[in-house]
């Protein structure tokens, strides 16, 4: 049985003497029990008529772009995306230029810009417009990009020049579409976290009060070095946004970040360890503590008060104490320990261990556990992957972008509050 029974093929027929042969590659694609969906460009409508196509197909030939009828009955977008695979036969020079260049004029050109799924393109053309820089360039380009090439042939043009150009013949690019298709999925996904549509943030927080902790502390060395780590601050800062959403009071205490200060909500700038714990301790009371901020554990005893210089003596040493601990600090506050107290495990081994064994030392109520080893993206990048640690047990959610990780938090959270009755 041929792989190509049940799938669903998208042609495109541009305007080349070569589209009579696209008529022969509908039926071999059918006879291999695909189904095909054909679009013509106006220049095709030159070679071959829309009545051979449609007998052909069986199916409705489509060519306007703006057609009342069309677009109710399927819309382009909707046609660009419900083929397993778009195949261009004949593909002229201007179809491939303008699909190098994104170029989306005609319903044809418009779909090959909307489609999810794999092109395979079959170039047919007069040997000079092919050997162009400018159509080599595109066809580069296009490669680059994953398109597929079957063909161009050398042989005989019907301008009568000889040399490649010609389009390959249809049982050639039948067995380049079977390839594609064995090669593995044909859809081509969206990059990680673009697309996802953002989770639903109610005011489950009106009239409570949040603060936040986000991004590195600087722990300086002299005037003009420090420590530091990779945090973004992206997860603190949509954390402080979606409770703001949510209807919370909420104050952000930041460290170092490139980010900009989150609407709806008090930011607070702080450099180091110590100035965060005095700045959270300052917006105390509150009903939520989330403590997203990455936290230098070490800063170095004695910052040097003009730069430390080359002694040719050796490297310096640089003696490290421990930092106040913000999350624990938070937790076991004699007077003014929030409600809740949220706090984030970053490890790169051992991560549900380890969460656990900071639940219990921090005496907070929740973990957000993430791995951030080398590889994973996460300190910097846009998506996070989380496991929700509570005495409880351990919840572990699917990767989201830092937003949705965010949203879906606050709602915890809030959830958490009523479960509570506090
Ligand atoms: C008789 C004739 C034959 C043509 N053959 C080709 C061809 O094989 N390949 C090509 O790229 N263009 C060919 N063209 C030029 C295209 O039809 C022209 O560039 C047109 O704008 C392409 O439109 P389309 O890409 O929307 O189909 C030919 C033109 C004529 C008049």
């Amino acid at each position: 049985m041929s792989i190509l029974k049940g799938k669903r093929i998208l042609l495109i027929i541009g305007g080349g003497i070569a589209a009579y042969k696209s008529l022969d590659l509908i039926r071999r694609l059918r006879e291999r029990g695909a189904s095909v969906r054909a679009v013509m460009t106006a220049a095709a409508h030159q070679f071959v008529t829309p009545l051979s196509v449609g007998s052909l197909s069986g199916e409705k030939v489509n060519t306007d772009l703006f057609s009342l009828t069309d677009e109710a009955d399927m819309g382009h977008i909707e046609l660009s995306r419900s083929a397993d695979m778009v195949v261009i036969a004949p593909a002229t020079a201007d179809l491939l230029a303008k699909m190098a260049n994104g170029i989306a004029d005609d319903l044809a050109s418009t779909l090959l810009l909307a489609t999810d799924k794999k092109v395979l393109a079959a170039p047919a053309m007069n040997l000079r417009m092919w050997l162009h820089p400018a159509t080599q360039a595109n066809i580069a380009v296009l490669q680059k990009r994953g398109v597929v090439l079957s063909g161009p042939d050398d042989g005989e043009m019907a301008c009568g020049e000889y040399g490649p150009g010609r389009m390959s013949e249809p049982l050639a690019i039948v067995a380049a579409v079977e390839k594609v298709f064995a090669a593995g999925p044909t859809a081509l996904p969206l990059p990680p976290g673009i697309g996802e549509r953002p989770e639903k943030v109610s005011r489950g927080l009106a009239g409570k009060r949040v603060i936040v902790t986000s991004g590195p502390t600087h722990e300086p060395i002299d005037p003009v070095r420090y420590i530091a780590n990779r945090s973004s601050g992206k997860q603190g800062h949509a954390i402080a946004a979606a409770a703001a959403r949510a209807g919370a009071d909420v104050v952000l205490v930041s460290g170092p970040v490139a980010l900009a200060d989150p609407p709806g909500v008090r930011t607070l700038h702080v450099e180091t360890a110590r100035d965060m714990l005095a700045a959270v301790s300052q917006s105390l009371p509150a009903d939520i503590f989330i403590s997203t901020a990455a936290v230098a554990d070490w800063r170095v005893a004695a910052t040097a008060q003009d730069k430390v210089k080359k002694t040719g003596e050796g490297a310096p040493v640089l003696t490290l104490v421990e930092n106040p601990d913000i999350l624990a600090t938070v937790s076991r506050h004699h007077t003014l320990r929030p409600k809740l107290v949220v706090g984030f495990a970053a490890e790169t081994a051992d991560l549900i261990r380890h969460a656990k064994d900071k639940l219990a030392r921090k005496g907070c109520d929740l973990i957000v556990a993430n791995d951030v080893g080398t590889g994973t993206g996460v300190m910097g990048g846009d998506m996070n992957t989380v496991h929700i640690v509570d005495p409880a047990g351990v919840e572990s959610w699917p990767q989201m972008n830092k937003e949705n990780v965010a949203a879906k938090l606050v709602q915890l959270c809030a959830q958490r509050l009523v479960e509570a009755g506090k």
